[in-house]
């Protein structure tokens, strides 16, 4: 049985690897093998991604890749994304090149306003803090004059704070609802460095007001929120209808089915999963590749997809007097400066790639890569299926895993350039042509 370990993250790498391997795996010395054979021989840049996290064991490496060719707000981007899964930069660059022959992606922001909260209890009569706030605002603005100066030099800062009486949602709850602007940094720590010395200026504000209990008084969080609705970009492509005939469908049949898809999205939430899910892929994709936080724009991409209280498509689509419109409209809260944006080499890569794009300009980048892989996916979908594409990728992954050599591979890919590669036929047809049995189903 294993036993814990006190101490641990005490521990040099060496050791904490040597624990690691001798007590949670068969073969230590394969285990260990693996973990290191990932560890970069540069030991700086080593070094820079052990300090990242605690208890840095390895590096797990994700394939990174490019899709060039992407028409945006008239300036031809190469997207650089981070993802494993196979189908995703083909559909990109499929995407790109569909709509740069058609006039290109369009984006514009339409707010960038992040939003956090001093979540607190009052268990007395409120209507003091109610009738003095503005004299608690100028005690909060106070005492947050030094931590904001940078930001406010730089064009951002605290915008506004309100307080918000919750006690109909949850009994004595109150806030202090902040909004910021953070110019180029995701701003989680200024936002959150902000929203505790607020917290410690309304303690103390409670404490000198003469109609106030501060004993009532309980901050119970101070804390970013990740739903940032007023922090949004669209993006939207648009052509005539006739120009959309594909794979075998006419154009007519390809809008129609197009926007009943989505139709379906909005009226079924196990159908907008999916559908989100795609979107999700382009995303995050480009999010792991600019150093951003893919966590929080999922978790305010998917509240956003439920704010009507059910969950809906992110995108929409509208055909009007013959032309064919699609759009995206999410919240998106980045940076391009702060986080891993200068310590992580690839990250400062993809930024380059990019032309080091402000932030604005990476939230439209990003929000037309969600757009594209939605795209691909209704377009593959509403005509051929997604199978025929996504397993054309992922044929390779299959024959890597069966151990096929460079000259297999083509063999094998050569057979199935005009047929789905389900996995069962692309392990037949690979025993076959190496004269080996047919592993039984389930092994
Ligand atoms: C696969 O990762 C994503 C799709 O399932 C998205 C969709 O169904 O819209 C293809």
């Amino acid at each position: 049985m294993k036993q814990p370990i006190k101490g641990f993250s005490k521990l040099s790498k060496a050791a904490k690897l040597e624990w690691l391997v001798n007590n949670n795996f068969k073969d230590a010395n394969d285990a260990r093998s693996i973990f290191t054979a990932y560890w970069h021989e540069d030991k700086a840049l080593q070094k820079r991604h052990d300090e990242f996290i605690e208890n840095t064991m390895s590096n797990y490496y994700m394939p990174y890749g490019v899709a060039p060719n992407f028409q945006i707000n008239g300036k031809l981007y190469t997207i650089p994304m981070a993802i494993e899964e196979s189908s995703v930069v083909a559909a990109a660059a499929k995407s790109a090149a569909f709509w740069m022959a058609r006039g290109g992606f369009k984006t514009s922001v339409l707010g960038t306003q992040k939003i956090g909260h001093v979540h607190f209890m009052y268990s007395s009569d409120a209507s003091a803090l109610k009738e003095d706030f503005s004299s608690l605002e100028q005690q909060l603005r106070d005492a947050t004059a030094e931590l904001t100066a940078n930001m406010e030099a730089r064009g951002g800062g605290i915008t506004s704070i309100r307080l918000v009486d919750a006690t109909d949602r949850l009994d004595d709850y109150y806030q202090l609802e902040v909004i910021f602007e953070t110019c180029d940094s995701m701003g989680a720590n200024f936002i959150n460095s902000n929203l505790e010395e607020m917290a410690k200026s309304l303690e103390k504000f409670a404490q000198n007001h003469e109609r106030l209990d501060a004993n009532a008084l309980e901050v119970v969080m101070r804390i970013l929120s990740n739903y940032t609705p007023n922090c949004i970009v669209r993006a939207s492509v648009s052509c005539p209808v006739e120009e959309l005939a594909s794979e075998g469908v006419s154009a007519e049949e390809f809008a129609r089915k197009f926007k009943q898809a989505i139709a379906i999205a909005n009226a079924e939430p196990y159908r907008a999963t999916t559908h989100n899910k795609g979107i999700m892929n382009g995303i995050d994709a480009v999010i792991i590749a600019t150093g951003n936080d893919f966590r929080a724009v999922e978790a305010a991409c998917h509240t956003h997809a439920a704010r009507s209280g059910r969950y809906k498509s992110l995108t929409g689509c509208d055909v009007e007097d013959g032309v064919f419109t699609f759009w995206i409209e999410i919240p998106l809260s980045l940076g391009v400066v702060g986080g891993l944006t200068k310590l992580h080499p690839l990250v400062v890569k993809s930024l380059e790639m990019l032309g080091n794009p402000n932030a604005e300009e990476l939230m439209g980048i990003v929000a037309v890569s969600g757009l594209a892989q939605n795209f691909a996916a209704l377009r593959a979908l509403v005509t051929t299926g997604i199978q025929k594409g996504h397993m054309k990728m992922h044929l390779m992954n299959i024959l890597t895993q069966l151990e096929a050599t460079p000259e297999e591979k083509i063999h094998v890919a050569n057979y199935f350039k005009d047929k789905v590669p389900h996995h069962r036929e692309v392990v037949n047809y690979f025993c076959e042509l190496r004269g080996i049995p047919v592993p039984k189903v389930g092994r």
